[in-house]
């Protein structure tokens, strides 16, 4: 990993991963110079681009002109926004839809989205005429500092979040901060829980900058949003770098996920929960649990939930609105999770702010009790 200065604070962060290396541009005003970005890595002057109806509404159209400023025809397949679009059926939709745009096997897609698109996109560039490579405009927050970086791609399967999918790396992620200013509130919210985990699952450093910078981030400074965003790229990229297909390391990226995708899982996947509140949620449990174990002092959990609040989002399952079911509910759903191995459950738990580690043996009764008690607080 390596990053390198441009003109007006843009940068660019590498992900060294040999033959399947790339750059992540970020900054302001790519969108609109995408087709000289994107041009580079075309064999001929066509591409599809897939996005979602906000997306589309708000900033297609910037895209399809910076691309036919640079010779190249584009065919927009635009998908219906929300997790429900990561599934079997939009998949099959979507690879039928890129097959009659003319793609072939030479040709790049563009994913222009958020962490659904990006996931959904990418998963059908993997499987398309058994492998078309694909570039991310990411455009959400969430999507710039995580999703779009490492090459997990997928859909959800009614067993779980994220069962089907494929490790498939784009040839370059283009991060335009401008995208961020059309977001919902909420949203920005949701992507800030996944750059303060960078901070709380490795750099304590990081974390200290954010408790002082998270107002100017969710107020769209551009100088606070870049150096975020490339912080955060720079600790994924680094991680993705060592170990690509998590058999290792990689996993410290999941704090707060086996917590948060069981809740995600048990509210349906739908608008009662996003993902980054499910993760913000996941990680002051998963803080809260390593205090109860006594691996880690008292004080810290409550630290990160007053951060993460101050950042708009919710830190306990308690703020999720409508009923939950019952903690055993829950740990059924944590077992169907990929990240479980031999029946055992694997969590990422922490030491300190800043020091995370994987715990590949937790004892289910343990995380019972944590969450009977826990979900009874309010
Ligand atoms: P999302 O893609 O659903 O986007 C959130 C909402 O914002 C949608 O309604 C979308 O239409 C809208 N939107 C997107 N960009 C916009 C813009 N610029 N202006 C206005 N509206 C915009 O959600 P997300 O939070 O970006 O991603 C969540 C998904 O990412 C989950 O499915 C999660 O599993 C996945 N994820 C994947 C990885 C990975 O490594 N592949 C990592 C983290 C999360
Ligand atoms: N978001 C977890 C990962 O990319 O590994």
């Amino acid at each position: 990993m390596s990053e390198s200065k441009t003109r007006a604070g843009n940068t660019t962060v590498h992900v060294a991963l040999g033959e399947r290396s790339y750059d992540i541009h970020i900054g302001e005003g790519l969108l609109s110079r995408a087709g000289e970005i994107v041009a580079p890595f075309l064999k001929r002057p066509l591409t599809a681009i897939v996005t979602d109806a906000h997306v589309a509404e708000a900033h297609l159209a910037t895209l399809e002109r910076a691309l036919s400023a640079k010779g190249i025809r584009s065919t927009a397949i635009v998908m219906p926004p929300g997790e429900a679009t990561k599934s079997y059926q939009h998949l099959a939709d979507l690879c039928d839809r890129l097959l009659a745009a003319g793609i072939e096997r030479r040709d790049r897609i563009i994913a222009f989205g958020g962490g659904v698109i990006g996931d959904l996109a990418g998963f059908a560039a993997a499987i398309l005429r058994r492998g078309v490579d694909f570039i991310q405009i990411p455009t959400t927050l969430l999507a710039q500092v995580d999703s779009s970086v490492g090459g997990k791609t997928g859909i959800n399967s009614p067993h779980g979040k994220n069962l089907i999918g494929a490790f498939h790396q784009p040839l370059a992620v283009i991060s335009d901060i401008g995208l961020l200013s059309t977001l919902p509130r909420r949203e920005l919210a949701a992507g800030y829980a996944e750059v303060a985990k960078y901070g709380l699952l490795g750099d304590k450093a990081f974390f200290e900058w954010l408790e002082g910078s998270a107002p100017a981030i969710m107020r769209g400074n551009s100088e606070a949003l870049i150096r975020a965003i490339r912080s955060s790229c720079e600790a994924k990229a680094r991680i993705v770098a060592e170990d690509e297909t998590e058999t290792g390391v990689r996993a410290l990226l999941n704090l707060g996920h086996t917590f948060g995708h069981a809740l995600e899982a048990a509210t349906g996947y739908s608008q009662r929960l996003l993902h980054g509140e499910g993760v913000a949620i996941g990680m002051v449990q998963a803080f809260r649990f390593s205090e109860r174990q006594g691996l880690c002092a008292p004080g810290a959990a409550d630290r990160v939930a007053k951060h993460l609040k101050s950042a708009g989002l919710p830190v306990h399952a308690s703020q999720i609105p409508g009923d939950l079911p019952p903690p055993a509910t829950l740990l059924e759903i944590m077992r169907q999770d990929k990240k479980a191995q031999g029946g055992k459950l694997t969590f990422i738990l922490v030491r300190d702010i800043g020091d995370a580690f994987i715990a590949r043996d937790v004892a289910e009764h343990d995380v019972l009790d944590f969450l009977t008690g826990d979900l009874r607080q309010r």
